[in-house]
């Protein structure tokens, strides 16, 4: 198979359908960014990169770091974690408070963002400086020192982080929560406002590809089975309210994050990260989401 010029081709039929959305403005740092752009990268087993458009440009990752994060706490605290979080599709939007109190503060995944700041809390219990060390993490998975917090977007988060200040207030109301909210919060904002482009962002998941084995970091990241079990979260919550027509169109496991990125895997093949900042009404981009369901169709196959 030839990657570059499958992304290529996808790539131009993308931009030839001139699809529209809109730049997420909740975080008005955010809303800063050029919409134009566009990139792919696409990484094999064998640490082989294909990239087009904008793929060496750094973008912020935003939703797309909760599943490093995930990583990280997923075999400290093994199955004692899977009581405070569920492995549910929500069927709500990424910052929903509903589903919380009637299920009494217990998330219904790790990837919205009630479950997230679970998970993030855990992380700060297990790690003396959470953030540096989530950075250590996400560079050895690259293999190189790539990545960087943009403290604009950061503070522009937590200038308007009333709604994740909501979610960990009521979270701790549950006894679902263990550290200084405040703390959590922070930590939590850092690491969706790291910046990575689309080849780095690839490597880091280039694991979730390799039955949890990063050739990038030389060691074996996740058990084969925890890193399956990750996949799967991406597969059914990885895109919110719109996991299942992620999974009808593309059919592969995948995160995505409002900075308008989007990291999927192709389990035994190859991890892929694609960016474009124009969002549908769901918060995913639309050219990323396009490109992924023209990459699968185009390959004529997917996980199924
Ligand atoms: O918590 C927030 O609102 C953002 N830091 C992350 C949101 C996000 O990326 C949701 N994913 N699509």
């Amino acid at each position: 198979m030839d990657y570059q010029q499958l992304i290529e081709e996808v790539y131009h039929q993308v931009q030839e359908e001139n699809l529209k959305g809109k730049v997420a403005d909740y975080i008005p740092e955010i809303a800063t960014v050029d919409p134009n752009q566009f990139g792919i990268a696409l990484i094999d087993l064998k640490g082989n990169v294909y990239g087009v458009g904008d793929h060496n440009v750094p973008f912020s990752i935003q939703s797309i770091s909760k599943v490093h994060t995930l990583t990280m706490v997923f075999n400290v605290f093994n199955s004692k974690l899977w009581s405070r979080v569920n492995v549910e599709p929500s069927g709500d939007p990424f910052n929903s408070i509903a589903q919380l109190e009637y299920e009494k503060g217990i998330p219904r995944n790790p990837f919205i963002n009630a479950g997230a700041l679970v998970i993030t809390d855990a992380l700060c219990s297990k790690f003396e400086s959470p953030v540096d060390q989530i950075i250590e993490f996400i560079n050895e998975l690259v293999g190189d020192t790539c990545v960087k917090i943009n403290t604009h977007v950061k503070k522009s988060e937590l200038n308007h982080g009333e709604r994740n200040t909501a979610l960990a207030y009521f979270l701790k109301s549950f006894k679902n929560f263990n550290n200084p909210i405040d703390q959590v919060l922070e930590v939590y904002f850092s690491h969706c406002a790291m910046e990575m482009s689309c080849v780095d962002l690839a490597k880091s998941f280039s694991y979730l590809a390799n039955n949890g084995y990063s050739i990038f970091a030389n060691r074996q990241i996740l058990s084969e089975s925890s890193a399956r079990r990750i996949n799967a979260l991406m597969l059914t919550c990885g895109f919110y309210d719109e996991a299942g027509e992620f999974a009808y169109k593309v059919g592969l496991p995948g995160k995505s994050g409002v900075g308008g990125g989007v990291a999927a895997v192709m389990p035994h093949k190859f991890s892929i990260a694609v960016w474009s900042p124009e969002l549908n009404e769901k918060g995913n981009s639309v050219k990323s989401i396009r490109a992924l369901e023209l990459l699968t169709d185009k390959l004529a196959f997917s996980l199924f």
